[in-house]
Order: C-alpha cells, then sequence, then structure tokens
C-alpha cells in the first residue's frame, strides 16, 4: 500500500541560489516517499492523508544535509594529527589506518558507526570513500542501505607502489572495481550507488585513471577524487605529469573530468583550471574544516562561484574534524569571513549562500538535484525536522524569532541535538 503523509508546519529551502523560499506555515504532501505537493497549509486542508505530522513550536522543515565528500574509513582518526600537512599526515595516521580494512571484522564495527552517526548529524545523502579492498567496501554500502541512509560508495583506487603494499596493480585495481560495481548492484537499493575512486592523481598513474574514466563511462557513473589541496603536492604532481601543465589537466587528459565528477578540496586552482573545470561542468567540494584541520589553506568559494563553478560541501573525514555538514557550513562562513579581511570590497558567504551549498548546490554536484535538495513535486522526500526549543540543546528559548532566524540560529549555534527527525525517501531514519 502507498502510504500518504502530510506535514503541517514552517518549511524552509532554497530553489536556486542566493534566494530562499520561507513558508510560514505550508503543508507538504508525501506518498510513497515522494513529494506531491508544497502548499500554504490553509488551502490544503481538505487534502486527504493517511497521517498528518503538525510540526510544534520551534520546529521547522528543511532539506537533508548532503555531504559530498567524507572517507568512512578514517572516522577512527576524528580528531588526531593535525599538527601535519596532508603528504605527512597521509603517511603517518591515514594509509596505516586504512590497511586495517582488510580485517571486514573492523570494517562491520566501523561502518556502523559512521552510518549511525552521519545521519544523526543530518546528513541524508553522503558520497563515501571507503578503502582499497572491495569486498570490506560492499560491506559500508550495506550499512548505509540497512539504515536506510542515500549513499554513493567508492573502492579506493591506488596503483602507485608502495612498501606497505597499501596499492593494487593497474589490473587488479580495474578488475577488483568491476567487481565491486557489480556487488553494489546486487544489494539491489535505488538509494545505493557506486563511485569510482581514484584516489588522486598521486597515487594512481595515466593509465590506471584512463581505464577507470572509462569504467564510469561505460557504467555511467559518479567520479570523486580530490585536486590541488595542498601546495607541496601540487608541486608533486607536476614532476609526475611533466607533460600536464597543471593538476587540473592531468584528469583532464585521463578523461576523469565529466558533469558527474566530485573534485575535494580544489584550494589553489590556477584561472586556467576553473575554465577547464566549468567547460566540463565538474564540482567543486568545498572542505574547510579540513583545509583549516590540514593547513592546507583557504579555498575562496566566492571565486569558484563567480567562474561559474558548482560547489557542494564536504566533511572529509578525518582531514576535517566533525561529521557534522552543520559544522562545515560554520566553517565555510568563518574561512569565507576570514578571506575578506584581506580583500577589498570583498562578500563573504552569507548564511543563506551556504545552506544552498548543504542542500541543493551539494545535490547539483552528485548530479542529483532532480531528485533531492529541495522540497518540489517529484523529488524525493528527504527532509529534517529542526527543533529549535530543546530544552537540553544549545539554543535557548529566551526571546521569539521569526522562521528566517530560527534557521539562522540553527546554522550559527545549533548541532545534531536540534534535528531531532531525518528523513531520507520518507522513511524516518532518526
Ligand atoms: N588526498 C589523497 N588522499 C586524501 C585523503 O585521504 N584525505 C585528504 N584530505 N586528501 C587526500
Ligand atoms: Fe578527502
Amino acid at each position: 500500500m502507498m502510504e500518504t503523509v502530510l506535514f503541517v508546519g514552517p518549511v524552509v529551502h532554497t530553489k536556486k541560489e542566493g534566494m530562499i523560499e520561507i513558508l510560514d506555515e505550508a503543508a507538504v504532501l508525501i506518498k510513497d516517499g515522494k513529494i506531491m505537493s508544497v502548499g500554504e497549509a490553509s488551502s490544503s486542508l481538505d487534502v486527504k492523508a493517511d497521517k498528518i505530522i503538525h510540526l510544534q513550536d520551534g520546529q521547522l522543515l528543511i532539506p537533508g544535509f548532503i555531504d559530498c565528500h567524507i572517507h568512512a574509513v578514517q572516522l577512527p582518526n576524528l580528531g588526531i594529527g593535525y599538527d601535519r600537512c596532508l603528504m605527512e599526515w597521509l603517511e603517518k595516521y591515514t594509509f596505516p589506518l586504512e590497511r586495517k580494512y582488510s580485517d571486514v571484522e573492523f570494517a562491520n564495527r566501523v561502518y556502523d558507526t559512521v552510518v549511525e552517526q552521519t545521519l544523526n548529524a543530518g546528513t541524508t545523502t553522503a558520497c563515501y570513500f571507503a578503502s582499497l579492498y572491495g569486498k570490506s567496501s560492499v560491506i559500508l554500502a550495506e550499512k548505509a542501505s540497512k539504515y536506510g541512509q542515500r549513499a554513493f560508495i567508492g573502492k579506493v583506487n591506488m596503483n602507485a607502489p608502495r612498501d606497505d603494499g597499501y596499492c593494487e596493480t593497474t589490473e587488479e585495481s580495474l578488475q577488483a572495481t568491476t567487481e565491486f560495481i557489480n556487488d553494489i548492484s546486487n544489494i539491489d537499493n535505488p538509494l545505493i550507488k557506486p563511485v569510482v575512486t581514484p584516489r588522486f592523481a598521486l597515487s594512481c598513474d595515466m593509465d590506471l585513471m584512463k581505464g577507470l574514466a572509462k569504467l564510469a563511462e561505460d557504467k555511467n557513473l559518479l567520479i570523486q577524487t580530490h585536486v590541488s589541496e595542498n601546495l607541496a603536492e601540487i608541486e608533486i604532481c607536476k614532476k609526475m605529469y611533466p607533460e600536464c601543465s597543471t593538476y587540473v589537466s592531468v584528469y583532464e587528459e585521463a578523461g576523469l573530468l565529466t558533469k558527474k565528477t566530485v573534485l575535494a578540496h580544489g584550494v589553489h586552482l590556477e584561472d586556467s583550471e576553473l575554465e577547464i573545470l566549468k567547460n566540463r561542468k565538474t564540482s567543486i567540494i568545498h572542505c574547510p574544516t579540513s583545509n583549516t584541520c590540514l593547513r592546507s589553506g583557504l579555498c575562496d568559494v566566492k571565486r569558484l562561484k563567480s567562474k561559474g563553478i558548482n560547489v557542494g560541501l564536504g566533511t572529509d573525514v578525518a582531514g576535517g574534524h566533525s561529521v557534522s555538514i552543520l559544522d562545515v557550513m560554520r566553517s565555510a562562513l568563518q574561512v569565507s569571513t576570514h578571506l575578506a579581511f584581506f580583500k577589498k570590497g570583498y562578500e563573504p558567504l552569507n548564511y543563506i549562500d551556504v545552506f544552498y551549498l548543504a542542500t541543493l548546490g551539494g545535490a547539483k554536484a552528485l548530479a542529483i538535484e532532480d531528485q533531492v535538495g529541495s522540497f518540489e513535486p517529484g523529488k524525493q522526500f528527504d527532509a529534517l525536522i529542526i527543533d529549535t526549543n530543546k530544552p537540553n540543546g544549545p539554543l535557548n528559548n529566551l526571546s521569539e524569532w521569526t522562521i528566517e532566524e530560527q534557521l539562522q540560529r540553527f546554522i550559527y549555534s545549533g548541532d545534531d541535538r536540534n534535528i531531532s527527525q531525518v528523513f531520507v525517501a520518507g522513511h524516518q531514519v532518526k
């Protein structure tokens, strides 16, 4: 039976960049997980629904958060190693941890926690890096499926030789990725999709990247990798690929830049690289918590946007210190404000901008804006009920605010205690 549910109360979302739509008293009709209509509550009183949910005082409905870049495997390292920059941090903390995922019991435990914690923080869609190990990475997909999260799952590809054995040959890498893609399709859950995941240009050679680009094209899959995160990394990239003038042109040469490609960081991109990304319709994933923790730099989102590039947000756990996209939104605001301190006439991002990045901007980056990111008829109901009136939460109740002010308060001062219910495709997952 198809159940219909009517949500009645304040709704805030972005239909396009730079603008929020606020419905003080809306009615959102859901059927079989899909949004049927969004209107004023007064004109929806005669709508028949199996269930009517009235939001309480201080509650509002917003779209679910989209984390476009998170390393599920790195959760155990959350909060450590930030005394190192990227290349050292990878060697000292990250690769040794990732090797442990050859143990599927360990993978089981960590992945349970990852999906539980991200859903609790309001992440309704996550684009995950798992590990090098295909069978172990399938477990992450099974966990997302079990808990009801919408997720893209990537088995990591690395064929640059390493002494510790955390690498594959080109043939092994392509073979294991093909198997991984088949294993994911056997989970048979439309919310769970594979994503082709060359780690970055420094851990793959051109042959492997070309093979992976072809695989993604043949199977029409998303691609994710890292770009231009750290100055030392960029130097190594230029030495490894002397025939390519920039980091982005390495990926262009490999055929990895599509409208379904997400590139994490992009802190130090040159104008010529932005031009290529714009033409390829490739998105950048802004990871400000990570860029600060690993001392990578201040990414100028306003510049990316002004060059016509779509941007989403990523926690980049465990480069970033938190699984919460809300923390990332706040960090994006702070980084942008810090940039404005030394750029004359620079208007930093505001809370409406980061709300867009966390919802519809992320949906666009992952090429799912026809399915999620805002409340429009025909889209899936991925949503959060925000409760600004939680006695034990960080927000006080000492005055009265408009709906827009409630959203602002939540973005600047709220936390997961204020995310009281989470829905993915109409199913309550928190
Ligand atoms: N570049 C290559 N691998 C990684 C990673 O695991 N984290 C971050 N932040 N950057 C990377
Ligand atoms: Fe990353």
